[in-house]
């Protein structure tokens, strides 16, 4: 499929989250029949649960995570989970850790809901921070901060959290009877060759006491709007949500298409992503080998999902950012700035799409790396 959302003659769109390359026949086909149907009303409790039951199958079998489908709970979003982590484990006034570069509304929801938000970077080109983050992190524990989140793998730079780092930041957390919010949209969309990435659920013997673990199909199908995420709860958090979730008063949390798209994503075409990523990471390499070890900018490929992270290494010379250069020879990208303070002179870049639009991508990148004297 040729780039039908994006482009224009005058600017390619490369900051878009979604990918050109449609979704699975299975999810088309659930969904067909669906409408043939007419089945436009409330979902049942008998869809809800076959939501959550095949989600737990789909994380036994593709995330190495055994989950009981009673410990699942559905929202529309992943953003919803956020503002229900926030609104039920702290209060205005406390502090929350996120780690960045991240998805704005990572740090955007908890900001807005009138919670003191710490950034810690967790990369920098691609030097990981890790341990720093967590030294970091530590104290913040023990000055009294009681709220984390974390996306793993990280939009933008497509870093899954190292096993050790994940095991390390739950058990950080359950020490000081903290909790954390893991964001897990993108973790079905990993590259062919690698392990599949562990979950969170997984990740740590605390994980069920303190970890929130949020997953959705709408970004590894490519269906983001077809709302549906699955958001594994702590024990001790499950009664304050389900009450919140009657509280909210709504005839059903999700929809039925989303609900719908979801169970036929992960049990009729579990490997999707992974073939989707087989066609990206060919692309990735083909943009990456632009830039050279010591260049003027660096580009962050990590294994998972379609995006490219590039920070410019020496952004005073210039007046013009990396994001005005690129959108001065037509190519629109995700400014670095959103995905947290510091990142002013970064651009995220959607790479899932044709070899035309790459290759176009390709000779604006080669225009900004050659011209040196750009002001
Ligand atoms: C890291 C991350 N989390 C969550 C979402 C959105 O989740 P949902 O589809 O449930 O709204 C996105 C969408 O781009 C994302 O990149």
């Amino acid at each position: 499929m040729t780039r039908l959302r994006w482009s224009t003659p005058l600017l390619l769109d490369c900051g878009v989250a979604e990918m050109d390359f449609g979704t699975s026949q299975a999810i088309t086909d659930a969904l067909s029949a669906s409408v043939a149907r007419a089945e436009f009303g409330y979902t049942s409790t008998v869809l809800e649960r076959a939501v959550k039951t095949a989600t737990a199958r789909y994380l036994a079998t593709h995330a190495g995570a055994i989950v009981d489908p009673d410990r699942i709970e559905l929202l529309d979003s992943v953003l919803d989970a956020v503002g229900m982590y926030v609104e039920l484990t702290s209060a205005p006034g406390d502090t929350v850790v996120v780690f960045t570069p991240t998805y704005k509304h990572l740090f955007g929801i908890p900001a807005a809901m009138n919670r003191y938000v710490v950034e810690l970077p967790m990369q920098v080109g691609n030097q990981p921070l890790w341990e720093r983050a967590l030294t970091l992190l530590r104290w913040y524990l023990i000055q009294g901060c009681r709220n984390v989140i974390a996306c793993h793998p990280g939009n933008p730079t497509g870093h899954p959290i190292p096993h050790v780092m994940l095991r390390e930041l739950i058990a950080c957390v359950a020490e000081f009877g903290a909790t954390v919010f893991v964001d897990e949209a993108h973790a079905p969309l990993m590259a062919p060759g690698h392990s599949p990435l562990i979950s969170a659920v997984s990740a740590s013997e605390y994980a069920p006491q303190v970890a929130w673990v949020a997953r959705t199909a709408t970004k590894g199908w490519n269906i983001s709007g077809l709302k549906c995420a699955q958001v594994i709860v702590p024990e001790t958090s499950r009664a304050n949500v389900c009450r919140r979730l009657s509280q909210l008063a709504r005839r059903s949390p999700i929809g039925r298409l989303g609900a719908i798209a979801t169970c036929a994503a992960y049990t009729d075409a579990p490997d999707w992503p992974t073939q989707v990523m087989s066609q990206v990471t060919p692309l990735k390499k083909r943009v990456t080998a632009l830039f050279e070890t010591g260049g003027p900018v660096t580009a962050v490929a990590g294994q998972a999902t379609y995006f490219l992270w590039l920070e410019e290494n020496r952004p005073c010379r210039d007046h013009l950012r990396l994001f005005d250069k690129l959108l001065k020879r037509g190519v629109l990208t995700e400014d670095g700035s959103i995905f947290g303070r510091g990142f002013d002179h970064s651009v995220r870049v959607n790479v899932a799409s044709s070899e035309q639009v790459i290759e176009r991508l390709c000779l604006a990148l080669t225009d900004v790396l050659h011209d040196k004297h750009e002001h």
